[in-house]
């Protein structure tokens, strides 16, 4: 059969700094299914990863000035870089930055995540320097989440974690909310304060589960977005590695970004569903 939908392999996440969830918890009621991209990019065999550079993008995020409070919508960024031509497999990923990320404007009261996912810290270390409790903190709040599902568990790889450093590291002075060129799924967050965690990035990722509709296989319209969730639990995807940044100024805020191997979020395949062979 031919898949001739788009992926979307990566998402944004994209929060503010004292918001937390505008949305109800109600999943949505009109879902839409994804719009076709003619240019989304392709895989080019079952066993390669997927395209490492991704389509230009008129709906991604742009985080505001730092002086200014972030837009609840968002410019084009005409920083995405291009897309690859399309090679001749069937199977395609969605570009980056499709869905703009959830834009959190409530006034309800910040979510204890650790408690939620039930995540008890190992260390009293509240600078996200131990690489090790870090690990052990985004990895325990995906394996929460993925049982949900009864999903294989995630297992976590220092070659991925590494990627998301030096990934991060990159976007010390500038601190954007932007992808990578990576070969992964991608998930990134921003936050203006400090304080985020492991745990509340998977959280915000996980709350867009309200938005997507497994009969479907499609989310609610834009701007509301469901490709992190979906990353977060596809079946195929088996391995993680993320890294947690305060940028140098630290008026920007901070960044987090999960790299997941074997990509996930083909357009118009299940997430829960096995479909490597
Ligand atoms: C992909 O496309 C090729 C050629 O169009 C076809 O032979 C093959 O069966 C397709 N594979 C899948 C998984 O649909
Ligand atoms: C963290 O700090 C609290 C209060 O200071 C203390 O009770 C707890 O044992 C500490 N935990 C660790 C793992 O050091
Ligand atoms: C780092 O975290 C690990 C696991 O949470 C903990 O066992 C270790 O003691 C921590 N190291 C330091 C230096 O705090």
């Amino acid at each position: 059969m031919t898949y001739t939908m788009r992926p979307f392999l990566f998402s944004i996440l994209f929060t503010f700094l004292a918001t937390v969830f505008a949305q109800p918890l109600q999943p949505s009621s009109t879902p839409t299914s994804f719009p076709i991209d003619s240019n989304a990019p392709q895989r080019s065999s079952p066993q390669t990863p997927p395209a490492t550079s991704f389509p230009a993008d008129s709906n991604a995020p742009q985080q505001p000035s730092p002086q200014t409070p972030p837009a609840t919508s968002f410019p084009a960024d005409s920083n995405a870089p291009n897309l690859p031509s399309p090679s001749s497999e069937n199977r395609s990923l969605q570009g980056v930055g499709r869905h703009k990320g959830g834009h959190h404007s409530g006034r309800r009261k910040r979510v204890n995540t650790r408690k939620y996912f039930g995540y008890v810290p190992q260390t009293n270390d509240t600078s996200f320097t131990n690489q090790t409790a870090l690990a052990q903190e985004f990895l325990h709040a995906h394996n929460w989440i993925r049982k949900q599902y009864n999903l294989p568990e995630y297992t976590w790889d220092e070659k991925l974690a590494s990627y998301a450093r030096g990934y991060l590291m990159q976007r010390y002075e500038d601190c954007k909310l932007v992808h990578s060129n990576s070969n992964y799924g991608e998930n990134v967050f921003w936050g203006k304060k400090l304080h985020w965690s492991p745990s509340d990035a998977t959280y915000y990722w996980y709350q867009e589960k309200q938005w997507y509709n497994f009969q479907t296989l499609s989310c609610a319209p834009p701007p509301k977005a469901c490709g992190h969730f979906t990353q977060v639990v596809w079946r195929d995807s088996q391995r993680i590695g993320c890294a947690l940044q305060h940028c140098h100024n630290p008026s920007l805020g901070m960044l987090i970004a999960c790299e997941y191997d074997p990509a996930g979020n083909y357009e118009n395949e299940d997430p829960l569903k096995q479909h490597e062979r």
